[in-house]
């Protein structure tokens, strides 16, 4: 990758990473830094941190870290090419028309527009006389011919190889459509044959509009009901969303979410333009801060089942981590949505909405088909739990609701508000223990890192070698003192001596030392690592007196770990550590 590093660092001068980081966390100023909740991990206190001094993130909870374009990388799901330049456009600034490799890119497109191929191709088997039962099908089940038309939907061949003999006769290799899991490779005879066979095919379309994966049904009862794309260079299963391409603009910045493609496809014929769907069964913490990109109010309508209520437990809670509203539909009248449009209607969709209940009323709600609230036992579980729900609620929802109970159920406001303190003060002890248990363990991860595997057990060098590399990204002058006093090969640690030679480079060069620099060298991941190496050296040598005994102790284990007295120069106590550890062997 040649892409020059002044273009990098002209990048990071431009770009605010707190305006950047903002436009997808909300964050919140705590001195010199911000935080937020992480948008890669669920997490209900914020531990992602944004340091403007160093043009830096890093979540203490999953690891993650890196610089803006690091940033881009995960939350956009793109390659560091792409992300590259979906920084320079938003810091207003072109690419250089040459002298960047733009392979990975280029393999990216051909995905894509293999995958648009295999979209015609499937919609075009519709029109086949010979295929009349699959536009039958379709049809039979409500779909208008527009409504097949808008979501592009098709059909996949009974045949092994129709699909993979189409698209390769354009052009397209094997290589390729094994990638975009359009074909599959035979483990035993290498040969090659369709993904999809005999399916009706869902085509999933990005808010770009690029078509990036498919959902593929029977049209019977056989199993598998559905086989989807799995993940590919242009698709994350579980950062996908069906439909989104025509919800996202939205007016009413409202979302609905179900569960199934029919669903969706069902509530647009009847109007309902903000249905999506998000793949796969249980809603990712990923997919929700997507949704909070479009939308300030998500309405759940999962299946009117056990695995629907299930799904919307769930869903509740990773929403509940975004800055969402959340109402929920329990679809009754039907098993979902899908069917209640066909049996009553889209009227009937319309009042459901309406009638949408919001978190509270919701869990309530499920509460009651869990107890049987004609007995007093089950009377006195529900009121209980329901206590337990108001508990995690706002003051203005616990008055409003206990007033509701206590008159449905004939009991005083007080008992009930007393049941809802207790359980409060509980529920605020079990999330205390719960962060403890999370803080200790970042702690206890904090010596492991799986970059640098050798980190754990060289942990006295690995440390001094971290010191010296954080106070060098800081102090880059420094290095003109030190450069006689020692090499990257002193180092003990592959991944650290990896930093260190490309660190020494860019000092060499005159280039920024700033994290992002890595990028070009390192892994997503590993500048991860990096990140945190330079922001723990805060409190790490930053003196050139400190930065010459962390030389001296990376040259001290070097010496231990070549292995006895092979290193040079040793010291008494290694001297000692080297014959205890043979006694022991002989005993
Ligand atoms: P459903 O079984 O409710 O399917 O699964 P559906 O799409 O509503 O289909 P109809 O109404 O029976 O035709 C809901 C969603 O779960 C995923 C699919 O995304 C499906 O749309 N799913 C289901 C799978 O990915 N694989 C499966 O085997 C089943
Ligand atoms: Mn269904």
């Amino acid at each position: 990758m040649a892409i020059s590093r002044e273009f990098i660092q002209d990048i990071h001068d431009r770009l605010d990473i707190v305006d950047m980081i903002s436009s997808y966390v909300s964050l919140k100023p705590s001195g010199r830094l911000y935080k937020g909740l992480c948008p890669f991990h669920g997490e209900k206190t914020p531990s992602f941190m944004v340091y403007p001094d160093t043009n830096s993130f890093y979540c203490f909870g999953c690891g993650a870290a890196g610089d803006v374009i690091n940033f881009m990388m995960r939350i956009e799901n793109l390659d560091r090419m792409e992300a590259i330049k979906a920084c320079a456009e938003k810091a207003g600034m072109t690419m250089p028309e040459e002298g960047y490799d733009d392979s990975l890119a280029k393999r990216r497109l051909r995905l894509l527009s293999a995958n648009r191929e295999a979209a015609r191709f499937f919609n075009a088997q519709l029109n086949d006389e010979k295929n009349r039962n699959i536009l039958e099908y379709f049809l039979k089940r409500g779909l208008t011919p527009n409504t097949i038309k808008k979501f592009g939907l098709g059909y996949a061949p009974d045949s092994w190889t129709a699909l993979t003999d189409h698209l390769k006769s354009m052009g397209y290799s094997e290589q390729e459509l094994v990638l975009a899991n359009l074909t599959k490779r035979s483990d035993k005879n290498g040969r090659c044959y369709d993904n999809f066979r005999n399916r009706v095919m869902f085509p999933i379309i990005d808010v770009r509009g690029n078509v990036v994966a498919f959902g593929g049904r029977v049209m019977d009862d056989s199993k598998p009901k559905y086989v989807n794309t799995s993940d590919t260079p242009v698709y994350k299963k579980g950062a996908g969303i069906f439909a989104l391409n025509f919800a996202k603009s939205n007016p009413d910045k409202r979302l609905i979410l179900v569960e199934g493609y029919m669903d969706v496809i069902s509530m647009h014929q009847a109007g309902f333009t903000q249905t999506i769907a998000c793949l796969g069964t249980a809603l990712t913490p990923e997919q929700a801060n997507i949704l909070s990109r479009y939308a300030e109010e998500v309405v759940l309508c999962y299946d009117n089942d056990e695995a629907g209520a299930a799904a919307t437990e769930r869903a509740l809670r990773i929403l509940a981590r975004t800055n969402l509203s959340v109402k929920v539909i329990r679809p009754e009248g039907g098993k979902d949505v899908d069917e209640i449009i066909r049996t009553h209607g889209k009227d009937r969709i319309a009042g459901l909405i309406s009638g949408a209940m919001n978190e509270v009323e919701y869990s309530l709600a499920a509460l009651r088909y869990r107890f049987n609230i004609l007995t007093d036992d089950g009377r006195l579980k529900y009121l209980t739990a329901a206590a337990e729900v108001l508990a995690d609620s706002t003051h203005i929802e616990t008055e409003i609701y206990t007033t509701r109970l206590a008159n449905e159920f004939g009991i005083s406001k007080d008992a009930l508000l007393a049941q809802i303190e207790d359980a409060r003060k509980s529920l605020k002890r079990k999330r205390a223990a719960q962060q403890r248990k999370e803080e200790q363990k970042i702690i206890s991860s904090s010596f492991a890192d799986k970059n640098n595997p050798e980190r754990e057990k060289k942990l006295r060098a690995a440390s001094a070698e971290e010191r010296l590399i954080a106070s060098l990204m800081r102090n880059p002058d420094y290095y003109k003192k030190l450069s006689g006093k020692f090499t990257p090969e002193d180092f003990v640690t592959d991944f650290n001596r990896r930093v260190i030679a490309f660190l020494i480079e860019l000092i060499e060069g005159g280039y920024s030392t700033e994290v992002s620099m890595f990028g070009e060298c390192f892994t997503s991941e590993e500048v991860g690592s990096i990140t945190r190496i330079y922001l723990n050296g805060e409190e790490a040598a930053n003196t050139l007196k400190e930065c010459e005994d962390c030389i001296e102790v990376i040259k001290k284990e070097k010496a231990k770990s070549t292995d006895g007295f092979s290193g040079g120069d040793i010291t008494d106590e290694q001297f000692a550590d080297f014959f205890s550890k043979k006694n022991k062997d002989n005993e």
